[in-house]
């Protein structure tokens, strides 16, 4: 949801705005801009639709002199105020020409701060509510652009990250963030920001994660920080382990066809941080899970999308192996609904990329209730992970299509770590059983590679259904909740009409949407509940729908009831969401390349939702 890029060092800008932009890609936006300060002044370019059309638009002009400058800072845009238009696209300057600003994130105040600037003789373009911004700061601009920007902050209400340049100060780029995501990198004579450390990584693996309010000021040969009184931080860079390849797409046609190839090894490493190869032990003291949280009464799981049905398969798993009272909320609805909290209460927070403006929400008024919160995410230095008591990392890598699937499962094998762990130190699970999970947990991923070594059979079936109208996955217990998870995902890569039932819930309502032009498929992985499950399946053929069941190979209770049967390799029903999701992860993603879509960029969808 917006990139942000910034670059002063040695090399023309434009090109590496436009190459950093184009790693952002994924994060969803419908226009984009570069600004660039050379021996020309301030520069701007922008434009509608597609980075290609701007990139196009400027092709002609580098190497003419224009754009000649080797600081900038550019902007892929997803609409928030004011629609998709080349005005409307950042970056935004003020009045004089010489600010410019590119933000992500939300104004709160805007109309307020807006109507004050043009009485100040302000003369706004845009519908946006970045463009205040620019004003604000020309307003309080005295010759010194970070005192300039430090007396803005205090105006700005809501969420920001800032990248911002001046013709006055053109040695500097300023980065400043505020509940929104913005990482800057340190290279040899040149320094960077960027929304996402993948955008970065061509130029260096060096990078600072801005604290919120936290002011950066970059310079070709070094970097300043300041907190927002303008007093001097020192601060600690990290070293990007990951490979740059890991952000490729490696000769997949798609990074979601990757990302799913990509499970059995983010499992493995997932689980090998935690469980050492021959050990039977979960280890999670090291990030500092011990047994004082045995002591904890109730557990509360807040996300939002993919991570959400995350925790609710964890709701039952914390509830089947540390018999502890859990629910799992949606993070939106959770920050407005005025909980109860107890300070023996365990918040898990769920989230990718650690930035999901909802779930960062929820976080925080737990925190402030005093409960102890335990996060797990998949970006190291996310807000989220720096503002949890715990955090527990999901080791799938860079995860870039915005169909979330490495880390979904990735998340399941952290929350059934935490989960086997706490019945241990509760002792509400036996050795025995304990034992038997950890060993299924280690089958993982070689089942998954299995699945997606007989991928073939989902691409032919979807090659046959991919014009449905209407999908329902249903399943019960885990089954249901891994249905929500590949409901969600056919709708957002294909635009089909998809919705996950609670199998028992059938005769409640969902039948009467049934007819020949629906395809359901029941996932059948809880045994003591196939009878009722194919009574289910029975109940929606007689209304002429296609059947599909997902359930063990061993299994051949459904082969005379259902149409089509897919088997994965058999676990324990607990675990098997798993296992179950791969191929429904598979069927989204052949629909949606079959239906001539673009996986990896669903209309309407950011990867990350960092506004309300
Ligand atoms: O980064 P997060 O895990 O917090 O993101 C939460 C949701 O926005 C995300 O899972 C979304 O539902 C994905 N598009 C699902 O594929």
């Amino acid at each position: 949801m917006c990139g942000i890029v910034g670059y002063v060092g040695d090399k023309e800008a434009a090109p590496v705005l436009i190459k950093g932009l184009k790693r952002l890609e994924y994060r969803g936006y419908d226009s984009a801009g570069i600004a660039v300060l050379g021996r020309a002044g301030l520069e701007i370019r922008k434009s509608k639709g597609a980075l290609k059309k701007l990139e196009e638009r400027i092709a002609g002009e580098l190497g003419e002199g224009a754009l000649d400058g080797s600081m900038g800072i550019g902007h892929t845009r997803w609409a928030t105020h004011g629609e998709p238009s080349d005005i409307n696209s950042h970056p935004h300057t003020d009045v004089s020409g010489k600010i410019a600003v590119v933000h992500n994130g939300i104004i709160e105040n805007h109309a307020k701060l807006k109507s004050r600037l043009i009485e100040h003789g302000a003369d706004f373009r845009s519908e946006t509510d970045t463009e205040v911004i620019a004003h604000l700061i020309n307003f309080y601009y005295e010759g010194d652009i970070l005192q300039a920007v430090i007396r803005a902050m205090k105006r700005l209400e809501g969420s920001y990250a800032l990248g911002i340049i001046c013709g006055n100060n053109p040695d500097r780029i300023i980065a400043v963030r505020k509940e929104s995501p913005l990482v800057v990198g340190t290279g040899k004579g040149e320094n960077l920001i960027a929304s996402d450390v993948p955008a970065l990584l061509e130029y260096t693996r060096d990078v600072y994660y801005l604290d919120d309010r936290e002011i950066a000021v970059l310079y070709r040969d070094r970097i300043e920080f300041y907190n927002e009184e303008g007093e001097r931080r020192l601060k600690e860079s990290h070293h990007i382990k990951w490979d740059a390849a890991a952000a490729e797409k490696s000769g997949y046609e798609h990074f979601m066809i990757k990302e799913i190839h990509e499970q059995p090894k983010a499992l493995r490493d997932t689980l090998r941080a935690r469980i050492k190869t021959g050990d039977t032990n979960i280890n999670l003291e090291e990030i500092g899970f011990d047994a004082s949280w045995a002591k904890m009464e109730r557990v509360i799981i807040a996300a939002c999308g993919t991570a959400w049905h995350a925790g609710v398969i964890g709701k039952y798993a914390f509830e089947k192996f540390a018999r502890v009272h859990t629910e799992a909320e949606i993070a939106s609805e959770y920050r407005y609904r005025n909980p109860i909290f107890n300070p023996k209460d365990i918040f898990l927070i769920i989230s990718q990329s650690g930035e999901t403006a909802d779930t960062l929400a929820a976080m925080r008024l737990a925190k402030k209730g005093g409960a102890r919160i335990i996060a797990i995410t998949n970006v190291v230095g996310s807000t989220l992970a720096r503002e949890a008591d715990l955090v527990m990392y999901t080791l799938a890598g860079p995860e870039i299509a915005v169909a979330s699937t490495k880390a979904f499962t990735t998340q399941l094998m952290c929350i059934y770590l935490i989960s086997l762990q706490l019945g241990r130190l509760r002792e509400t699970i036996g050795d025995t059983e304990l034992t038997d999970h950890i060993e299924a947990l280690k089958r993982l991923p070689e089942q998954a590679e299995r699945i997606l070594s007989e991928k073939e059979n989902i691409q032919r079936f979807a090659s046959l259904q991919f014009n449905k109208s209407k999908v329902f996955y249903m399943g019960r217990l885990f089954d249901y909740a891994a249905s929500l998870e590949s409901a969600l995902k056919l709708k957002e890569i294909s635009y089909t009409h998809s919705e996950a039932f609670a199998a028992g819930e059938l005769k409640h309502g969902p039948i009467a949407l049934v007819d020949d032009t629906t395809l359901v498929t029941a996932l059948c992985t809880q045994p003591a509940l196939f009878d009722k499950m194919g009574s289910n399946i029975k109940e929606v053929k007689a209304r002429f729908a296609a059947t599909a069941v997902i359930t063990y190979e061993d299994v051949d209770y459904f082969d005379k009831t259902a149409d089509q049967v897919f088997r994965i390799p058999r676990t324990l029903d607990s675990l098997s969401p798993i296992l179950t999701v791969i191929p429904c992860q598979l069927y989204a993603y052949y629909c949606s390349v079959l239906r001539g879509l673009d996986p990896d960029k669903p209309r309407n969808l950011a990867k990350s939702v960092t506004v309300e």
